[in-house]
């Protein structure tokens, strides 16, 4: 599913994220940048040890919630890997909504300051920070259309939805969207 805002377009597919053909790839990183399992541990498996060479070595003060760095990409296709941490879900009331959008925007923001064309995220904080899906969506979706709304780059963002139920949560945020 895709949706056009001026000259960008936002896409939805399944996939790895790790796998994808495109300038930046968006990890669901740690406050410490220390790597983990889910989308972090496929990243840094696949992109090799040059990834968090380079993270220490630039960031060593690590990232705060809601915010992002980049790297090179190691060995992945991508040429960057942007590193946003988003909030471990509390229940909601520790300002979680707030901090996921500005960790999507942070990433919008290094995208295009790095020139990228095109960008795919995963769903940041859904998975062990156990954000709700459907919640999720909406913000991250908001987010990267309100950019793309007012800066039209990068020209592609595309996420990357690892299972049934995320594509399901996204597709029906998306449509949302476009009413
Ligand atoms: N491609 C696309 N999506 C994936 C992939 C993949 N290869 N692997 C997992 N996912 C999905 C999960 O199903 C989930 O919906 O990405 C979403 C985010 O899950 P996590 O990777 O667990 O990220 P997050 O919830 O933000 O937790 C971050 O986990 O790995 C650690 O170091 C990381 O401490 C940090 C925490």
């Amino acid at each position: 599913m895709q949706l056009r805002i001026g000259a960008s377009s936002i896409e939805l597919v399944p996939g790895d994220i790790s796998e994808q053909q495109v300038d930046a790839i968006v990890n669901a990183a740690n406050g410490r940048l220390s790597g983990g399992g889910g989308v972090d541990g496929v990243i840094q498996r696949k992109g090799g040890p040059t990834i968090m060479q380079e993270t220490d070595q630039r960031y060593p003060g690590g990232c705060q919630t809601g915010s992002a760095v980049i790297s090179r990409a190691g060995n992945l296709p991508a040429k960057y890997v942007i590193h946003a941490v988003g909030p471990i879900w509390s229940g909601g009331n520790l300002g979680e909504d707030g901090l996921l959008a500005s960790a999507f925007r942070s990433a919008m923001e290094l995208a295009a300051e790095h020139g990228c064309e095109s960008v795919a995220f995963p769903a940041i904080s859904t998975g062990a920070y156990r954000f709700p899906l459907d919640e999720a969506a909406d913000i991250a979706l908001e987010a990267v259309a309100g950019f793309l709304r007012k800066y039209d780059q990068p020209m592609l963002v595309r996420f990357v939805l690892q299972d049934g139920p995320a594509l399901a949560a996204f597709t029906n945020a998306l449509e949302q969207l476009t009413e």
